[in-house]
């Protein structure tokens, strides 16, 4: 039930991309770009679907944001496969970017696809008022910037090359800026859209992004490969600071697990229409890719 709904709502965000850059040049770097923006559980996307739900947010305005977060999570993952970063060649099961094309292009297409999420998110038809729209926008450049997603990743990357290892506080910074922040604008999105409060959404959100990313590091020890679509046993090799490297494998999972309740609790009092945010909650924990 809930995999079907997830896939269903994957595959409207993936028509809607589709059909925004199907009058666009016939360029490598826009093929690299629907190649990017292909694929993927979508997870972003249904946080913004769901908690738009939640407030009886018209699904015709949740997709924009919905498709916007997935730009600008296709543009994190083009930039973090890139030789200097984690130098990735397999992303979704495909080539990367800058294996199918060249490194300037994945650099072209990540900047193209940042710039693609604002455009989609300040579309009028995401929100008839503008000062909502704005709202938005300015949520989501700070999610992304040198205060959210990037700091995390510079971050990450500078723990590479310390000697001595993080702390749990400040691995869960990390981690709260890397992925937390894209998690927490996605799952804020429908209270923002209807002018409600969006402080449940915001615990709930902080909870799974951090097991979000716990997952992610327990999948890189010991997932399947195949159905990863990504290389793995990375982590270790590269020297990242990761809540399994502190914590040990165990520990970590009974942490996410933890966080999980953490965030079913925060939105039980907005009622039954939360039972989807719960679910993808207890399958962001139970996911093997
Ligand atoms: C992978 O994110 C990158 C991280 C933040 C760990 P996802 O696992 O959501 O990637 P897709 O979109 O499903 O490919
Ligand atoms: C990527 O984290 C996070 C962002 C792109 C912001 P990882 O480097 O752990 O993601 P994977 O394992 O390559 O998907
Ligand atoms: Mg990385
Ligand atoms: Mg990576
Ligand atoms: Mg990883």
């Amino acid at each position: 039930m809930f995999l079907e709904a997830l896939k269903e709502n994957g595959r409207t965000i993936q028509e809607h991309l589709d059909s925004y850059l199907s009058t666009w040049k016939d360029l490598s770097v826009i093929h690299a770009m629907r190649h990017a923006l292909s694929g993927g559980k979508r997870l972003r996307a249904f946080l913004v679907v769901e908690s738009a739900a939640v407030f009886g947010v018209l699904r015709t305005q949740a997709i924009w944001p919905a498709g916007a977060i997935e730009a600008i999570h296709a543009y994190s993952l083009v930039h973090d496969d890139l030789p200097c970063m984690d130098d990735d060649d397999l992303r979704r099961g495909l080539p990367t970017i800058h294996k199918k094309w060249d490194e300037a292009t994945a650099v072209l297409t990540g900047d193209a696809l940042q710039s693609l999420g604002f455009e989609l998110v300040l579309n009028s038809a995401c929100s008839p008022r503008a000062a909502i729209r704005s709202e938005l926008a300015l949520g989501l450049a700070r999610a992304v910037g040198g205060q959210g997603m990037v700091l995390g990743q510079a971050l990450d990357i500078a723990a590479e090359s310390i000697n001595s290892s993080l702390t749990l506080k400040e691995i869960t910074a990390l981690q709260n800026a890397k992925t937390g922040a894209l998690f927490r604008w996605s799952a804020t999105c429908g209270a923002i859209l209807a002018e409600a409060d969006p402080e449940p959404l915001r615990i709930y959100a902080d909870a799974i992004g951090l097991a979000f990313q716990i997952t992610d590091d327990v999948l890189d020890v010991r997932g399947d490969q195949e159905k990863a679509g990504k290389r793995l046993n990375k982590d270790e090799t590269a020297g990242k600071a990761t809540f399994v490297s502190l914590l040990g494998l165990e520990n970590a999972q009974s942490h996410a697990k933890a966080l999980i309740e953490t965030a079913c609790d925060a939105v039980s009092p907005l009622g039954k229409k939360t039972d989807a945010l719960k679910e993808v909650a207890h399958f962001i924990i139970s996911r093997d890719r």
